[in-house]
C-alpha cells in the first residue's frame, strides 16, 4: 500500500485498478501523507465558511434529499434579504470572511432578487468572499450573479457516472447538464467547487473512480465530499449510510491528487461520527462550514436524518469548532481562505 500512496503523492494520479485498491486501504499512512501535503500548502490553518441556508423550497426531486419537492412533510421557509444580511452581520463579528448562500432550487429567487441580495452583501462586506450554492441555472444567470459580486459557486456533481446519476435523480435531470454547469461557472470566473456523496445507494468502486477522474479533469478549487445519510421521508430512506473510513480515504486521495484543493470536513461527516470532522481534518481536509442560519429555521434544512448542530447558536458552533480544531493541533483562521495557486 505504501508504494501506491507514494506513487499518488508523486504523480498525482493512478490507474483505475490502483485507485480501487486505495479506496479500501486500511493503513493510516494514507492520512499521514495527505495531512503533510495539506500542511505544506496551507500550514496549520483551517478556513471557515458561514453557511446561510436561505431557502428549503426546491423544484427538484432528487431521491436522496430531504428537501426534495416530493417531501410533503418538509416545513418550507425562505429568509428575507434583511434576515440574510443579519446572518452576515453576526457571522462577520464571529470572524467569518466567507458567506455561503445555500438553498434548494427555488424559483422565487430570480436573478433580480438574488442580484439585489448579493450586491448588498458585496457593498457591506468588501473583504469577504460570497459563495453561492443554489444549483443548476443558465450560463447567463451565472454571469449576472458573478457580476453582482459572487466569487465562488458550489455545485456538487453528485456522481460522475451517467447510469448511477440517473438512478438517483428524476428523469428531467441529467449528468451532462450538471457537468456543463460546472464548466460554465468556471468560464464565468467563479472559483468552483464540485463534489459527491460517499456510499450513496448503488455506488460502486468504479463509480467512485469516475468521480476522481472527473475531478482530475475539472480541476476545481474546492471539492466537497461527505457520506450519504438516509432521510426517512425520501425513497432512499431505508438505505445504509456511507462509511467513515471510505470517506476519510477519499479526502486523503483528493488531497494527494490536488494538493491545493479546498476540502471541507463536512457536517455529514460530523453526523456519522462524533469526531468525524476532526478525523476529516487529520485526513487532509482544511475547511469547516459552521451554520449561520437563524436558529428558527435550523431544524427545517434537513437534507438527511440526525443532522448535528440544529439546536446551536452560530456562536456556540464557532467556539465548539475552534476548540475541536485546537485539540488536534490546528487553528481556526479568520480569512477569506482562497485557494492557493
Ligand atoms: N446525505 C448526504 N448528503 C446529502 N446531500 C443531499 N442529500 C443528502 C443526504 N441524504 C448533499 C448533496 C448536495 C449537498 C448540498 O448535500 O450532495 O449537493
Ligand atoms: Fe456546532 Fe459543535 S460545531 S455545536
Amino acid at each position: 500500500m505504501r508504494e501506491l500512496i507514494d506513487k499518488l503523492e508523486e504523480t498525482k494520479t493512478l490507474s483505475r485498478n490502483e485507485f480501487k485498491k486505495l479506496l479500501f486501504c486500511g493503513n493510516d499512512y494514507l492520512f499521514k501523507r495527505a495531512r503533510s501535503v495539506a500542511d505544506a500548502v496551507y500550514g496549520k490553518n483551517i478556513f471557515m465558511r458561514g453557511l446561510i441556508e436561505f431557502t428549503n423550497h426546491c423544484k427538484n426531486d432528487c431521491l436522496y434529499c430531504g428537501i426534495r419537492a416530493g417531501n410533503k412533510k418538509a416545513a418550507r421557509y425562505r429568509l428575507s434579504k434583511d434576515e440574510i444580511l443579519d446572518c452576515c452581520k453576526k457571522g462577520y463579528a464571529l470572524g467569518f470572511r466567507t458567506f455561503v448562500l445555500q438553498g434548494g432550487e427555488d424559483l422565487y429567487y430570480t436573478d433580480d432578487v438574488l442580484t439585489d441580495i448579493i450586491s448588498d452583501i458585496r457593498t457591506a462586506y468588501k473583504d469577504c468572499a460570497i459563495t453561492l450554492s443554489i444549483g443548476e441555472r443558465s450560463a447567463e444567470s451565472y454571469a449576472k450573479l458573478r457580476k453582482a459580486g459572487a466569487d465562488r459557486y458550489l455545485l456538487r456533481h453528485e456522481t460522475a457516472n451517467e447510469t448511477h446519476y440517473r438512478s438517483l435523480h428524476p428523469k428531467n435531470m441529467s449528468p451532462a447538464n450538471r457537468k456543463q454547469c460546472l464548466y460554465e461557472l468556471k468560464k464565468s470566473g467563479y472559483q468552483v467547487g464540485c463534489g459527491f456523496m460517499v456510499g450513496s445507494p448503488g455506488q460502486t468502486p468504479d463509480h467512485i473512480v469516475d468521480d476522481l477522474l472527473f475531478i482530475k479533469e475539472l480541476q476545481p478549487h474546492m471539492a466537497g465530499i461527505g457520506p450519504f445519510i438516509p432521510h426517512s421521508d425520501t425513497p432512499l430512506g431505508g438505505s445504509w449510510a456511507g462509511g467513515l473510513r471510505l470517506t476519510l480515504n477519499l479526502l486523503s486521495i483528493l488531497r494527494l491528487m490536488q494538493p491545493n484543493l479546498l476540502i471541507p470536513a463536512t457536517t455529514a461527516l460530523g453526523t456519522i461520527d462524533p469526531q468525524g470532522r476532526e478525523h476529516g481534518i487529520l485526513a487532509g481536509a482544511n475547511v469547516v462550514m459552521p451554520n449561520l442560519s437563524p436558529i428558527s429555521v435550523r431544524d427545517k434544512y434537513l437534507l438527511y436524518d440526525n443532522k448535528i448542530c440544529t439546536g446551536d447558536e452560530a456562536a456556540e458552533c464557532v467556539n465548539c469548532m475552534r476548540t475541536r480544531i485546537k485539540s488536534i493541533g490546528y487553528e481556526l483562521t479568520v480569512s477569506r481562505g482562497d485557494c492557493i495557486f
